[in-house]
């Protein structure tokens, strides 16, 4: 099966202004993508893969409006049925816009959101908080699933303490480490090293907390020590599975800023998916990528689990054909203080039920052991 992930930069207007924002030059321009572009690059789409998500994105997506998403979900429809095409869609927001109608709009149209969000002092660097927490509360009133992204944006944020408080609310969480792009760039850099301890430290709490939430990095990373492969981008080749479009047309690897260095071509000058992977932009990413790869599968041993990490934070630290030095150590660092633990759960036979219950349902779903060790209890 050919899987495409779609970035689509609906607009670039946004209601907030995060400190930390990496879309800040953009200057939050108000335009919105039009819808017959949008369909054009879809249907380009079906016409080489099997299976496309959408993840809608921007700038803040919902100020495209629910018109304007009623409109997209009817021309993916139209599209599901006259080519057979599996189109998901999921959606990352501030969160602060969504009210009723949007709950309904999510059921409806089975879109999952991904609600960024700091936690504990989310005013310090976003704003809008009583507004996401009634959102959290609309959202799981309505059983509407989603999940959260904090940024971790200095030194004094607390990622245990910040855990412990989306694990109250039943909100699943992840760890972003701030990068320096856009608005970030004028802040402190965070710190490799204190970042990877408090993830681990996190780690080590998470592990046991059996009224837990889940922690989308530890998943993945339990997930590809198990054997399976659920990857984030960064753990994989995203270079020709990955596509963003900003609202002129234009068409990158994916939203990243640095991204906008290497372009593919405009929707309005391109006749198929092929013309994207034969720009100069595409050649060049993917030859830079592949040289950063190369080097990594030589001299490191984790090289099958990391695939030698994100384009976009190595164009940021000095050179897309280097090992990104902050994610790579962070990676090494977590990943084999993970991979241990997990190896010693498997030889002390601790008993499921100790575990956090994303834990559970990651070893379930990798061994379906369920009756085995719990009969052993
Ligand atoms: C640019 S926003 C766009 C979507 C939407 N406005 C939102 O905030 O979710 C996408 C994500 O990038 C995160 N982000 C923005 N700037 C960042 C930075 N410099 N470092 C790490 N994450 C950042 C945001 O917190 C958000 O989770
Ligand atoms: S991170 Fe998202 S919500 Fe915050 S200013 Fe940037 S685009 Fe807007
Ligand atoms: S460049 Fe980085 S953020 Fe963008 S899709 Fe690739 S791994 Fe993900
Ligand atoms: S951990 Fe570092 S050296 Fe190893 S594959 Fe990842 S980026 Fe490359």
């Amino acid at each position: 099966m050919r899987h495409v992930n779609i970035v689509v930069k609906v607009t670039n207007a946004c209601n907030l202004r995060c400190k930390y924002c990496y879309n800040q030059d953009t200057e939050y321009a108000s335009a919105v993508l039009p819808l017959e572009r949008l369909e054009k690059f879809l249907t380009m789409l079906t016409a080489k893969y099997d299976s496309i998500e959408v993840i809608w994105h921007g700038g803040e997506p919902l100020l495209a409006g629910i018109e304007y998403m009623t409109r997209a979900m009817e021309a993916e429809e139209r599209l599901r049925l006259t080519t057979g095409v599996k189109i998901t869609n999921k959606m990352q927001t501030n969160g602060t816009l969504i009210d009723r109608s949007w709950v309904a709009f999510f059921k409806k149209y089975s879109v999952k959101p991904g609600i960024s969000f700091d936690g504990i002092e989310n005013d310090k660097h976003r704003q809008g908080t009583a507004k996401v927490l009634s959102a959290f509360s609309l959202m799981q009133k309505e059983k509407v699933r989603f999940g959260t992204l904090a940024v971790v944006a200095d030194k004094d944020y607390d990622i245990l303490e910040n855990y412990k408080f989306f694990a109250a609310k039943k909100v699943a969480t992840d760890f972003s480490p701030v990068f320096p792009e856009g608005g970030a760039k004028s802040m402190t850099a965070l710190d490799a090293e204190k970042f990877a301890s408090d993830m681990i430290a996190l780690f080590d709490y998470w592990l046991y907390d059996k009224e837990g939430v889940g922690v989308r990095l530890f998943s993945s990373y339990i997930s590809m020590i198990l054997g399976k492969s659920c990857r984030i981008c960064s753990n994989a080749s995203c270079i020709g599975t990955f596509f963003s479009i900003y609202p002129d047309g234009n068409i990158y690897n994916c939203g990243r800023a640095s991204m906008t260095q290497y372009p593919f071509g405009n929707i309005d000058d391109i006749t198929s998916v092929d013309d994207l992977l034969s720009s100069d932009g595409f050649r060049d990413l993917l030859v830079g990528a592949i040289a950063r790869r190369e080097k990594c599968k030589e001299s490191c041993e984790l090289f099958p689990y990391c695939c030698g990490n994100c384009s976009d934070q190595a164009i940021i630290e000095g050179s897309l054909d280097k090992a990104p030095a902050f994610s790579c150590y962070a990676f090494k660092a977590i990943f084999t203080h993970i991979r241990d633990k997990v190896n010693k759960i498997i030889e002390d036979k601790v008993p499921l039920t100790d575990l956090n219950p994303t834990m559970k349902s990651i070893w379930i779903d990798c061994f379906s052991i369920k009756g085995d060790l719990e009969d052993k209890k």
